[in-house]
């Protein structure tokens, strides 16, 4: 962040009458992980959340398969590890998984007890599994994803969002977007004093947000912000994901002065519906887990031919496998096909899946559907440790916004919203643990002064259009050391022009996402360029081969400071 703009959001004279909050807890971000961190915190402390849109509006609404989990008898803690660092291409922290995958039966029970209704089994199958059924997806050796039928983010959002809604602590505020975070720093700077002359340590005090009802800025103030505000995927122009995934929380935690890893690792989902209205309408895993197989225009299997796990291989092997075949013949699309089930294990299994592509006229249940790769997931993220921690006191980081090392370089089918579930728990009661601190005051407000508003609201959807169909272009499935350069080329010119856009305009929620998917577009191709070797998601041309060294690529910012408090494992071999 440039002078000019601190200066903007933090010259302190100017009062335009917007409002100050305070909680003892910010978290920004409603999904899975905002969600569970608020109700395990909300008996102790008082919560403000925000999320952008309405409440509910989030990747974890839209998952499909399920959560992956050591639920079943035959199954072990072992196997789970073993399988999600086999996925993760060896780059996944061997510790932070052993963590995760432990925590992961309290969890679901966890999620049980808050209400949501997962699938169960058929009387007399699989009985050895606590009653749910579970399901399979790529990578896992087991059946060990619990589900709600193929819609089981919507069974988890909505019941924690209710949830959440009736406790007299938590205080939602939907259609507000955090702009950036407010850190003692960056608040000695605007009292112009220099960064190292009042204060050791970096903390975090609290958010401007942008109300987007009636388009002001109001200052929170928090003893302690959890970014909790998802991935990044919007950055390409085809994604399954919702408008929220705009990379906010990383752009905002990058500028704020934390270190980011792992950043060129985004994975590409191999099955979205290819339908030019279908607006990529992710097709679950857990039909190719039940049997579904992926087919060449002409009927013809190959997932064979590229792994011997063939359509359950871990999911970067299986969309560069759709990728390169459809380069290889020059096809639109591939095909799956699950039409040799019945219909009635079609309809019990997969009712959403099976009743959007009826929609678009294809019956799941006679046909094949046609299918592509879309960006899905945004494997780094903020550096954190095994209490969602971050680089600055106070600001924890949960969910997809946050780089754990539970991924390495690709992540394993449902094992999201199972980090999203162990990290709220884990950020949650080391929050508890803390000593009381005072609340920050005399927070600086918001400065528009000198400001106006926008007449050329174009540069922002044009600049939107522009960066996503280059990132997908240069920066997708396969990379080479050209397209990164064309791509860095592009969002330096993009970056001047949003910091000056920026600097003259009142801000707009479009042009905050804006400036965000440029930043975490620019993390993405720096860390890409510095990774000098194929594995997991990033795969380029001008080094083919997986090299001996395993690395993250951490990328620290200019105005990073060491948080002695905090120790992030930032080795992969533990
Ligand atoms: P999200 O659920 O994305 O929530 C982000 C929240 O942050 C939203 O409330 C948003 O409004 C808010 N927000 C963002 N920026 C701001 C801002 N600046 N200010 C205020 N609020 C902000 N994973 C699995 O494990 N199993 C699955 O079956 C599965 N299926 C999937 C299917 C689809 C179609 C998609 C898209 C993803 C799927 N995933 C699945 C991945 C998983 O859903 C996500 O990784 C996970 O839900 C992320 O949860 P989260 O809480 O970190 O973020
Ligand atoms: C799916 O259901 O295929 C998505 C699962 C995931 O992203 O983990």
């Amino acid at each position: 962040m440039d002078i000019k703009n601190i200066m903007k959001s933090l010259v302190t004279s100017v009062s335009h009458g917007h409002a100050h909050q305070s909680a003892d807890v910010l978290i920004i971000g409603g999904g899975a992980a905002g969600l569970s961190a608020a109700l395990r915190l909300a008996d102790s402390h008082r919560i403000h959340l925000i999320t952008k849109g309405n409440l509910t509006e989030s990747c974890t609404l839209y998952a499909q398969g399920g959560i992956a989990a050591v639920l079943d008898r035959d199954d072990s803690i072992e196997s789970h590890v073993q399988d999600t660092l086999v996925a993760g291409a060896g780059l996944s922290n061997p510790e932070i998984v052993d963590f995760t995958v432990r925590h992961g039966k309290e969890n679901i029970h966890w999620l049980i007890d808050q209400g949501i209704k997962f699938t169960r089994n058929e009387a007399g199958t699989n009985a050895n599994a606590d009653a749910y059924h579970l399901t399979r997806e790529g990578g896992h050796s087991h059946r060990r994803v619990i589900h709600a039928t193929d819609a089981t983010g919507r069974a988890v959002e909505t019941s924690l969002a209710a949830m959440a809604k009736q406790h007299k602590n938590i205080n939602i505020f939907e259609n507000h977007i955090a702009v950036d975070l407010i850190t003692q720093e960056k608040v000695q700077i605007a009292k112009g004093l220099t960064s190292s002359e009042e204060h050791q340590q970096n903390r975090c005090l609290g958010a401007y947000v942008l109300d987007r009802d009636n388009a002001k800025v109001n200052v929170f103030h928090a003893k302690f912000v959890i970014l909790a505000n998802g991935g990044a995927s919007k950055v390409y122009l085809y994604t399954t994901n919702p408008d929220t995934a705009t990379g906010d929380g990383i752009a905002m935690a990058w500028r704020a002065g934390c270190r980011v890893a792992n950043m060129e690792f985004n994975q590409f989902h191999p099955t979205c519906l290819y339908h030019p209205e279908a607006k990529s309408f992710l097709i679950t895993e857990a039909l190719r887990g039940e049997g579904a197989k992926l087919l060449l225009p002409d009927g013809s299997t190959f997932m064979h031919k590229f792994d011997k796990r063939a359509e359950l291989a871990p999911r970067d092997v299986v969309a560069h496998a759709i990728d390169h075949e459809m380069k290889r013949i020059g096809a639109d699309n591939v095909l799956l096909d699950i039409s040799h089930k019945p219909l009635d294990f079609i309809q019990r299994h997969f009712p959403t899946v099976y009743q959007r592509c009826l929609e678009f006229g294809f019956d799941i249940s006679k046909q094949p559907i046609p299918v592509v790769p879309a960006a899905h997931y945004t494997c780094g993220g903020i550096m954190t440790n095994k209490h969602g921690q971050t680089d600055i006191a106070g600001l924890y980081a949960i969910g997809e916004v946050a780089f754990t090392g539970l991924h390495g370089a690709n992540r394993m089918a449902s094992n999201s919203i199972l980090e999203c579930l162990v990290f709220a728990q884990s950020a949650s009661e080391h929050i508890k643990q803390q000593a009381d601190i005072p609340m920050p005051v005399k927070l600086p407000e918001w400065d528009e002064s000198r400001v106006t508003d926008s007449d050329e609201e174009v540069v922002v959807t044009h600049n939107w259009d522009e960066l996503r169909r280059f990132m997908w272009d240069y920066v997708g499935i396969v990379r080479t050391n050209k397209r990164l350069q064309r791509a860095k080329s592009r969002i330096n010119l993009l970056k001047q022009e949003i910091t000056d856009y920026y600097g003259n305009f009142r801000i707009t929620n479009d042009l905050i996402e804006l400036r965000n998917l440029v930043d975490t577009a620019c993390l993405i191709v720096e860390s890409a360029m510095q990774r000098k070797e194929s594995r997991g998601l990033h795969h380029t041309l001008d080094y083919p081969d997986a090299s001996k060294e395993k690395m993250n690529t951490i990328l620290t910012p200019e105005n990073y400071k060491e948080n002695s408090d905090i120790e992030i494992l930032t080795d992969v071999t533990v």
